[in-house]
């Protein structure tokens, strides 16, 4: 990765050009730019890597409604090919993608929600989360899971969350009952919930996906974004988030009417994105790393 002098993006004709001022970070950012998903989209060198987005709208295409220079805006930004990303100095974002950023919501706050705070959201949707059903959130204090847990307390559940021990205060501050993970996973989940849970949300894959089976009560449900084979052969849903600029909206809502907590556990200028992204691959993020634009 280097910093470089480019062209300004091409705004098309439904559109936004965005001055970035944040830019969250997430897995796939990394695992993008050491080619793990280039079997999953077309990729195009020399890339600027980065799905999310919040900043102000510079410029909107000439079938653009509804939005202006000047409006704050967010996004998950994710386009077909991968190649003109949001870690930038202005981005182009497809009309289906954004939403506008709320006042009392800084874009810091705002550049951090999309990408994850949409998995969550689907994840829910996936399993149908609803009043009085008991979720189980794998890897519940990162990026994604820290709106799972959130949006499925809002939804009524109870929720009880994986961490590592120095996480636990933290789930409890976000509405989670915390559990340990690891080999007693199984033990300590049905410790709390005796009769199994009625939903599982998998950010983790491996042995924690495949102890489903003794985790669920009869009838759940499972929800995974990271095997799309296991949790298939387990009856459950893959979920690979789509841009959904209305239910973004309504997620940023929540946040400035305080519903919803986004943990910020770092920022990053610009020019040391890879040291953000370093720090989000080490895999024990709270919250989320956030890259900034001066
Ligand atoms: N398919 C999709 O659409 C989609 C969308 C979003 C994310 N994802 C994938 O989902 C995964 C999670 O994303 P994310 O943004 O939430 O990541 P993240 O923010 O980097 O997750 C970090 C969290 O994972 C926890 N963790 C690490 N190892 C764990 C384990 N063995 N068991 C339970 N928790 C553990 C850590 O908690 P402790 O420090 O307490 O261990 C940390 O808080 C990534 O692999 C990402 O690529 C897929």
């Amino acid at each position: 990765m280097e910093v470089a002098e480019v062209d300004d993006p091409v705004v098309g004709p439904d559109s936004l050009l965005v001055e970035v001022a944040a830019a969250g970070i997430n897995p796939v950012d990394w695992k993008i730019v050491a080619g793990y998903l280039q079997g999953a989209f077309p990729h195009h060198l020399p890339m600027i890597p980065g799905w999310d987005v919040a900043g102000t709208v510079r410029a909107v295409g000439p079938a653009v409604v509804g939005v202006a220079p000047g409006d704050r805006v967010a996004a998950y930004a994710r386009k077909d090919h991968v190649q003109n990303g949001t870690y930038a100095e202005l981005v182009a974002v497809p009309e289906r993608a954004y939403a506008k950023v709320p006042e009392g919501v800084d874009l810091v706050t705002a550049g951090a929600l999309p990408l994850a705070g949409l998995t969550a959201e689907q994840l829910l949707d996936a399993t149908d989360v609803r009043k009085g059903d008991t979720v189980l959130v794998h890897a519940a204090a990162g990026g994604v899971g820290s709106f799972a847990v959130q949006l499925a307390a809002l939804r009524g559940a109870r929720v009880i969350g994986t961490a590592s021990e120095g996480n636990h205060d933290y789930l409890r501050g976000l509405g989670a009952e915390p559990v340990t993970y690891g080999d007693a996973l199984v033990e300590n989940v049905r410790g709390l919930a005796p009769d199994g849970v009625d939903v599982v949300i998998d950010l983790i894959g491996g042995e924690a996906l495949a102890a489903t089976p003794k985790l669920l009560a009869d009838g759940g449900r499972v929800a995974s974004v990271i095997d799309a084979d296991v949790v298939k052969e387990l009856g459950g849903r893959y979920v690979f988030v789509h841009p959904d600029g209305p239910m973004l909206d309504r997620l940023l809502q929540l946040v400035a009417d305080g519903r919803l907590k986004v943990e910020i556990a770092r920022t990053f200028p610009l020019e040391r994105t890879g040291e953000a992204l370093a720090a989000n691959q080490d895999g024990h993020v709270r919250g989320k790393v956030v890259v900034t634009v001066p």
